[in-house]
Order: C-alpha cells, then sequence, then structure tokens
C-alpha cells in the first residue's frame, strides 16, 4: 500500500502498482467466474418474478453484488453472494419493489444503471435515484432514457438527462415500436424490462445483433416475448404474463476466457485448457476473430446448460496474422477489443479495428487507454474516430502501466506484459475485481 493525500488534506491508501513478471509460459487448466451479463440478469429478473430463484454459478465480482445492493434496498432479500454457493433471490412480483429510502448507487456498472431504469421507469407513484462512480457517472444514459420517454418515462438527470445522478419519477407507461439508436444489449434490455408492465405491446428493435441473454431469460421466467427478424435483431413483448422464478446456471464469462485465449495464444509453450465457458453465438466473435488469426483453439465437450450453449476451450500457442472487424460482428466482441489489440501486437501484419466508437463510452474510452497503454510499451499503433490500426509483430517492452481504472485494461495488459522483453509494473490492478475476483490468483498458478 501507499499513502496519497489529496489537496483537502485527506489521506487515502492506494495499493502499490503490481510488478508484472515477464516471460515464461502458461500451462494447466482454468475455471473463469460466472458470466457477468447472465448474473445481472438472473438477479434483477428473479426479484421482480413471484417465488424463489435459485443461481448456482453468480458471478462474485463488484458489478453484480452493485446490481444485489440495488435490489435489497429495494426490499428484495438477496443472499451472501460467494463464491462456490447458490444464491437465492426472493421475488417480489413484476411491481413489489419498494421505495428505496436513499439513492441506490451502481458501483461501477452500467448494465446495472441501464437495466435499473427500464426495470423503474413504470413502478408508478414511486421515487428512485441511480448514482454511481465517477466512471459511471460519465457515461451516456440519453440512450436509454430518450427511447424509455417515448413510453412515457420520466427520467431527469445532469446533460438534459444524460448523465447520473438520475432521478425516475415512476410512471405507468406505454407500449411502443422503438427502433435504438446503437446495438446495444443494456439498451434493449432496459426496454424489454420496462415493456413486461406497460399498456400494450413494445417492439425493440435494433441496428445489429446484440447479445441476446435477457430475451432467453425472461422467456425461461415466463415472459411473452418473440423474436423476430432475419438476425433476431426485433424483438416483441406483450405485457401481462407472470414470471415465475427458475434456478439459473450461470456458465463461465467467454468475456474473462478471452484473457486466456489470447495469453495461451501468444505465450510461447503454452497450453490452457478454460473449463464451462458460455458459447452463446451473440458473444463467440472473439473464437471467430482468433480462429481467422491461425489460433490453435479446441471446443471441447459441448453442450447446453440450462438453456445457453456452454464448452471447455483449450488454446496453444501458434503463430497468429493481423485480423480486419468491423460491422454487425463489433457487438459479438465488444467487450473484447481491448485484449484482441494485444493479440494484434503479436500478429503478422497490420490488423484493423473499425466501427467501435461504442468502446469510447465503456468504463474508460478503451480506444484511447489501450492506444496510451499499448503505445507506452511500444507498440505500433494508430487511434481512429471508430478503433485502432495496429502493426505487428511490435517487441513489446515492460515499463510503467496504469488501468486507468478500468478492469478490461488491468487484465489485458497483464497479458501484453507475459510477451513484454522486462517487467513492468501495473497500477490500478484492482480494477481487475469488477469482473473477474481471482484473476491475479488464477494468473500466478497457471505461469510455468
Ligand atoms: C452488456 C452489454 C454490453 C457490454 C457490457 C455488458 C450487458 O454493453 O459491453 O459489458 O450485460 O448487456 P452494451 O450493451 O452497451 O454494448
Amino acid at each position: 500500500m501507499s499513502v496519497t493525500t489529496s489537496i483537502d488534506g485527506s489521506v487515502a491508501a492506494q495499493p502499490a502498482p503490481l510488478i508484472l513478471t515477464a516471460g515464461g509460459s502458461l500451462r494447466g487448466t482454468v475455471r473463469v467466474p460466472g458470466d457477468k451479463s447472465i448474473s445481472h440478469r438472473a438477479l434483477l429478473f428473479g426479484a421482480i418474478a413471484e417465488g424463489e430463484t435459485v443461481i448456482e454459478g453468480l458471478l462474485p465480482a463488484e458489478d453484480p453484488l452493485s446490481t444485489a445492493a440495488c435490489l435489497r434496498a429495494m426490499g428484495v432479500e438477496v443472499s451472501a453472494i460467494e463464491a462456490g454457493r447458490p444464491v437465492t433471490v426472493r421475488g417480489v412480483g413484476l411491481d413489489g419493489l419498494a421505495e428505496p429510502d436513499d439513492v441506490l448507487d451502481c458501483g461501477n456498472s452500467g448494465t446495472t444503471m441501464r437495466l435499473m431504469l427500464g426495470l423503474l421507469a413504470g413502478r408508478a407513484g414511486r421515487h428512485f435515484v441511480l448514482t454511481g462512480d465517477a466512471s459511471l457517472r460519465r457515461r451516456p444514459m440519453r440512450r436509454v432514457a430518450g427511447p424509455l420517454a417515448l413510453m412515457g418515462a420520466e427520467i431527469h438527470g445532469r446533460d438534459h438527462g444524460n448523465l447520473a445522478p438520475l432521478a425516475i419519477e415512476g410512471q405507468p407507461l406505454r407500449g411502443a415500436e422503438i427502433r435504438t439508436p446503437v446495438a446495444s444489449a443494456q439498451v434493449k434490455s432496459a426496454l424489454l424490462l420496462a415493456a413486461l408492465s406497460a399498456e400494450g405491446p413494445t417492439t425493440v428493435i435494433e441496428p445489429a445483433h446484440s447479445r441476446d441473454h435477457s430475451e432467453r431469460m425472461l422467456r425461461a421466467f415466463g415472459a411473452d416475448l418473440s423474436v423476430h427478424g432475419p438476425a433476431g435483431t426485433e424483438v416483441r413483448v406483450r405485457p401481462g404474463a407472470v414470471l415465475r422464478g427458475q434456478r439459473v446456471v450461470v456458465p463461465g464469462d467467454i468475456s474473462s476466457a478471452a484473457f486466456w485465449l489470447v495469453a495461451g495464444a501468444i505465450t510461447p509453450g503454452a497450453d490452457l485448457t478454460i473449463e464451462n465457458v458460455g458459447l452463446n453465438p451473440s458473444r463467440t466473435g472473439i473464437l471467430e476473430v482468433l480462429l481467422g488469426m491461425g489460433a490453435a483453439i479446441e471446443v471441447l465437450r459441448a453442450r447446453e446448460v440450462a438453456g445457453e450453449p456452454v464448452g471447455d476451450l483449450r488454446v496453444r500457442h501458434s503463430p497468429l496474422r493481423a485480423f480486419a472487424i468491423g460491422g454487425d460482428l463489433i457487438p459479438r466482441l465488444v467487450d473484447e477489443i481491448p485484449i484482441l489489440a494485444v493479440a494484434a501486437c503479436c500478429a503478422e501484419g497490420v490488423s484493423r479495428v473499425n466501427d467501435a466508437a461504442e468502446l469510447r463510452v465503456k468504463e474508460t474510452d478503451r480506444l484511447a487507454v489501450m492506444a496510451r497503454q499499448l503505445g507506452a510499451m511500444g507498440a505500433r499503433l494508430e487511434e481512429h474516430p471508430d478503433g485502432l490500426t495496429i502493426t505487428g509483430p511490435s517487441p513489446l517492452a515492460g515499463t510503467a502501466l496504469a488501468s486507468e481504472t478500468d478492469h478490461r485494461v488491468a487484465m489485458s495488459l497483464a497479458v501484453a506484459s507475459l510477451v513484454a522483453a522486462s517487467d513492468s509494473r501495473l497500477e490500478g490492478a484492482e480494477a481487475a475485481a469488477v469482473s473477474y475476483p481471482g484473476f491475479w490468483e488464477d494468473l500466478a498458478r497457471l505461469r510455468c
């Protein structure tokens, strides 16, 4: 720990930078924690169902803990969230959420805040205030609040309703046909949640298909929901169905597995098996890109668990070729672009990421942050308004690095540092706990 004194005289302890040792290889088996998107949804849908929901494999990380804390503040009983123990949610029914007596803190979690907006907008006569950490209070919420307003929602916030803290005056909502401005599962899911208790049916039409965990899980809970359009980009909800508590089994998060997939592919001599990874086709863009680069990845024991495809992934070191990605593929790997940038540094040729301006409004501006951090390591990389161009292979140097508070940046830089010429120091390594609390322990265990 180091101690810093801020200008107002207060003293805060900060973890010392983590030393990332370069070199060596990776071997063994790892089980990544539960899928973050599915974990949030299991808690939220369980809360508004009738009866009990039992969740196995829930991600015990900061983001789902934020969702659980918000639900508890509205009177929902959620059992303790601990690794390896099932979590029980006692549903209060669609309209059973109580008005909280304090602001709801969504922490660092965009999914918590956006899905809560949809869930709470229709709780007529109740008042809610949502806030979050400094990163979340900079992230755009108009993309949810705007379409919800078409259904009659009343949401106020800074920057004309765009930025948290956001106040929601619960209103009776009406169904609508809504074309969302971005392919975002958070926006889509917020609207689907609002639609459950609106007057009349709602159709949400996305510009491209985003992850469909909400559609799958809401149907499993009993919602009257149907999917249309050639790529499943149109989702219709008819209100009135009663949601019933379920047993939910959360698979491992492919977005967390992605760090091991790339680490295994770029580290000489590596051979890793990642068990129990969710392989929902709306999330497997990363696998397609890595396979296209020539990565030696095998899918083992492909199976279906509680409505989601699952498999084990084995990855071994192999030479990689550059990639070009853009268009409808981006929503299918949106969280994996930081780690793909690391893969690109180790691949032969010029890799291109296009149509990824969305990365600028994630936990950090991930295009700028990855360009800055990999640039500090000596990567040959250019930042564009909507993407990156990376020329590889780029020898990487060990240096002073910073996560800039972003969990996926922290883990991506850890992987890059494995193949650097010398050791690095990472500030803000603790950010990994937002989605992968055991990441540093798993890394230490797999090294050889
Ligand atoms: C998520 C959707 C994605 C993703 C985020 C989780 C979700 O965001 O980046 O980590 O659970 O719905 P967008 O929907 O805004 O692209």
